[in-house]
């Protein structure tokens, strides 16, 4: 069992980095999910991750980074429509992948030529980047802090159910309230001549679009991206879309739909912001009562709900 943190202290933070450096893992909040981080030079606190997490290794990880200064530490080739993508958005919900440095090893980037980077955007994750940058290192690698296909958390409670029996007494939990955005970062290949998404999130097609002025293309490439799997980020309850709720069933929908007798509501959220803040916790909720099935109503429409409708696609195709 690992220890748990919720007074984050700039001290506190030091000794957190301390325990990175040292490779030990330290779980933190950031503005999407729980990440589950590592000294990203570290190969053996790297392994770690992936027994605690139960994730084949050949699938990479993102390395979070204190600020846009550090790309060019793991990243051998940054064009100008990344960079811009950087100035705009980071810190923040995006993850950019690029050609890989010599210091992206592969036990990051599970073997492949490229690698994927964030700076993330949530008080304790970036007084957790600093310190570890005070402390000598350049990186900390995290994938969301579940097992590998669960949901992804977004409180503290949730990480230690999640990974509590697999963590060691030196491994540590920061505790920073529940994730603002809820769902994982939108992730853009930026290997090519213009910005691909591997994976939708908070920022949108139309944003990237604006800031660079370049049409997206698709993900046509033969990349590794564990969250494009078809059955991830699923609970144990069965998901179904586009259906009628009925009795014993659990119900997420928007605010303006009513519940019917016998249902029981999960979560109303009010707008696609909330939805996505609210959709984790709620389906974590449906295997906490113990409900077989849940019903949930997507939303229409642009923006951050077409990542919360890819994520339900995933989760409706069960683990
Ligand atoms: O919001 C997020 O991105 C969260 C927080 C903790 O930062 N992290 C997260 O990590 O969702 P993870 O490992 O659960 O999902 C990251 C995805 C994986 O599907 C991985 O395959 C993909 O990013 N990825 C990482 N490096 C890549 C690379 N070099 N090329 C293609 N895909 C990559
Ligand atoms: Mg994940």
């Amino acid at each position: 069992m690992s220890q748990f943190l919720s007074n984050c202290t700039a001290d506190a933070m030091l000794d957190a980095a301390a325990r990175l450096k040292a490779g030990d893992l330290v779980a933190f909040p950031t503005e999407t999910v729980y990440g589950l981080g590592a000294d990203a030079s570290n190969s053996q606190a790297v392994a770690r991750i992936y027994s605690v997490k139960g994730r084949p290794t050949d699938h990479p990880l993102i390395v979070h980074i204190a600020s846009i200064d550090r790309v060019g530490n793991w990243a051998r080739e940054v064009p100008e429509y990344a960079i811009a993508l950087a100035r705009s958005f980071w810190p923040g919900p995006m993850t950019l992948i690029f050609k890989r440095s010599e210091s992206a090893g592969d036990f990051i980037t599970g073997g492949q030529d490229s690698v994927g980077v964030r700076v993330p955007d949530h008080v304790v994750a970036r007084a957790l980047l600093e310190a570890f940058e005070r402390v000598g290192g350049v990186g900390v690698a995290a994938p969301s802090a579940n097992r590998f296909g669960h949901v992804s958390p977004t409180t503290a409670t949730a990480v230690i159910e999640e990974l509590g029996d697999y963590l060691s007494k030196d491994d540590l939990v920061l505790d920073g309230g529940a994730c603002d955005v809820g769902i994982e970062s939108t992730i853009i290949d930026c290997t090519g001549a213009a910005p691909s998404v591997l994976r939708p999130g908070a920022i949108s097609i139309a944003m990237i679009e604006d800031c660079t002025g370049l049409k997206t293309t698709q993900n046509d490439k033969e990349i590794r991206v564990s969250g494009s799997l078809e059955n991830h980020y699923a609970p144990v309850a069965t998901v179904l879309l586009r259906s009628n709720a009925i009795a014993g069933q659990g119900l997420i929908a928007h605010s303006s739909t009513d519940t019917p007798e016998g249902v029981i509501r999960l979560a109303s959220p009010g707008d696609d912001e909330e939805f996505a803040r609210i959709l984790y916790s709620a389906l974590r909720e449906a295997d906490a009562q113990g409900l077989k099935e849940v019903v949930v109503i997507e939303p229409l429409g642009i923006g951050i709900a077409v990542a919360i409708r890819d994520r339900l696609t995933r989760a409706a195709n069960g683990r």
